[in-house]
């Protein structure tokens, strides 16, 4: 292959993993900017970054669990890939809790951001274990096409109604 192939072929897309890398810290921005964001007083729309945020979560676990962590060759990553569906249920269980509070009184700034902050944790203990140990995976476990096709969801794929992460059925 001449320099120039190489150069016609050469990839331009973010590789999988890092795309769903880039995709945790959007969502983390969105929780900071939630609670970064004092000024607003309109709760719903100060409310905003959040609820786009932990939709953004929702999805993102539902494409591992669904579309990512099926096509990963099982074996050594079992007990890894064990530890991230049980933290995803942890994680879905505080967004359902949050969502609660948003609905109850979303003037109520108490409950809130303490509710915000341990989110902001559980993530931040998740990503530093999916991303060295799971991600590099997506990158080789997957063919070609499968990747394509999960850049594809990731580009558009929306929650399917009532789906529920696998360690809370
Ligand atoms: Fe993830
Ligand atoms: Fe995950």
């Amino acid at each position: 292959m001449t320099m120039n192939d190489a150069e016609l072929h050469e990839e331009p897309a973010l590789s999988v993993a890092a795309a769903f890398t880039r995709e945790h810290h959007q969502i983390d921005d969105g929780i900071e900017a939630f609670l970064a964001d004092t000024a607003e007083h309109d709760p719903a729309r100060r409310a905003r970054p959040l609820l786009t945020a932990m939709e953004a979560l929702r999805r993102h676990i539902y494409l591992e669990e669904e579309v990512v962590f099926p096509r990963l060759a099982p074996g050594p990553l079992m007990m890894p890939l064990m530890v991230m569906r049980r933290e995803h249920g942890e994680l879905w269980e505080r967004m359902d809790a949050l969502a609660e509070i948003l609905e109850d009184d979303s003037s109520a700034a108490s409950g809130i951001a303490d509710a915000c902050t341990e989110l902001l944790s559980l993530l931040e203990d998740h990503n530093r274990k999916e991303e060295p140990i799971i991600y590099p995976h997506l990158d080789t476990d997957l063919t070609p096409e499968e990747q394509s096709l999960v850049r594809e969801l990731l580009a558009g794929e929306t929650l399917p109604e009532d789906w529920t992460c696998q360690a809370l059925r």
